[in-house]
């Protein structure tokens, strides 16, 4: 196994995934054990880079990453940068027309129970997409595993990508100004019965899925253990993560 500096000197600064976030990130997962990973939304593949790299530390240790056909032509794309770190075989690689919904989907079809420790949620940032990819992975997630969300503090109406865009001209204005992860964070994974520390770091939310609980019978269980919210702040804020932050200090949603 690489460190995370040596992952980069072979791969090079690629977005999205920051040195800070792969440590962190290889950090969690050596220390709980998550070998079976699964990520929505990799774009070039920084960040499949960096947990092919942690989980190759174990000798079963596997990452299926999901992303739109487009990245199969993106330069450099991510089955190029595992050739390079030596890591192909560590990962499964699906191009989907539509979204990765739809490979979940196939996924369930075909393990009737839990098979990943850890999910990694990076993707559409929506609230129809990522509200539903929740109580997909729900499904796929071992008792004890673990789902990031990056971009807590993401919203339309900031985004470069969108600016100027007909998706933006069309869509509601609470829509775009809705922070739409944050919700899929708070309002379902937080209120889950079957899910407890909850941490929030920089841009990511962290929940865990308590260990002994089922996914299907989650309800109860959960509830009845202790769930608390950690929030650890972040030193660099842009000027808008620093508006949201002042609202929230004072008490506005
Ligand atoms: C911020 S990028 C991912 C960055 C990557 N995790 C990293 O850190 O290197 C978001 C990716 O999610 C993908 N995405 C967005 N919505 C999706 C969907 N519904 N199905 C599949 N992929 C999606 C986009 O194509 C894009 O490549």
């Amino acid at each position: 196994m690489k460190t995370v500096d040596e992952v980069i000197e072979v791969i090079g600064k690629i977005p999205y995934m920051t040195r800070e976030q792969a440590v962190r990130m290889t950090d969690l997962i050596r220390e709980n054990r998550l070998e079976r990973v699964l990520e929505l939304g990799f774009y070039h593949g920084a960040s499949t880079s960096f947990i092919a790299n942690a989980v190759s530390g174990f000798a079963n240790g596997s990452v299926v990453c999901i992303d739109k056909e487009r990245a199969r032509t993106m330069e450099p794309n991510v089955e190029g940068l595992l050739e390079r770190l030596g890591l192909r075989d560590r990962a499964r690689v699906h191009y989907e027309p539509t979204s990765y919904l739809w490979r979940l989907m196939k996924m369930l079809e075909e393990h009737p129970e839990p098979v990943f420790d850890l999910c990694y949620l990076d993707g559409a940032h929506n609230w129809f997409v990522d509200g539903f990819a929740f109580f997909l992975v729900d499904r796929l997630l071992k008792p004890g595993g673990w789902i990031i969300l990056d971009d807590l503090n993401w919203r339309y109406e900031d985004s470069p990508t969108f600016r100027g865009s007909e998706t933006l001209r069309n869509m509601p204005v609470e829509e775009r100004e809705c922070f739409q992860l944050r919700n899929v964070f708070e309002l379902l994974i937080q209120r889950h019965p079957a899910y407890g520390k909850f941490r929030e770091e920089g841009n990511w939310a962290y929940a865990q899925k308590l260990p002994g609980v089922s996914a299907v019978a989650g309800a109860g269980v959960g509830a009845a253990q202790l769930k608390t919210l950690t929030v650890v702040k972040e030193t660099k804020v842009g000027m808008g993560e620093a508006l949201i932050k002042l609202g929230r200090r004072l008490g506005m949603r």
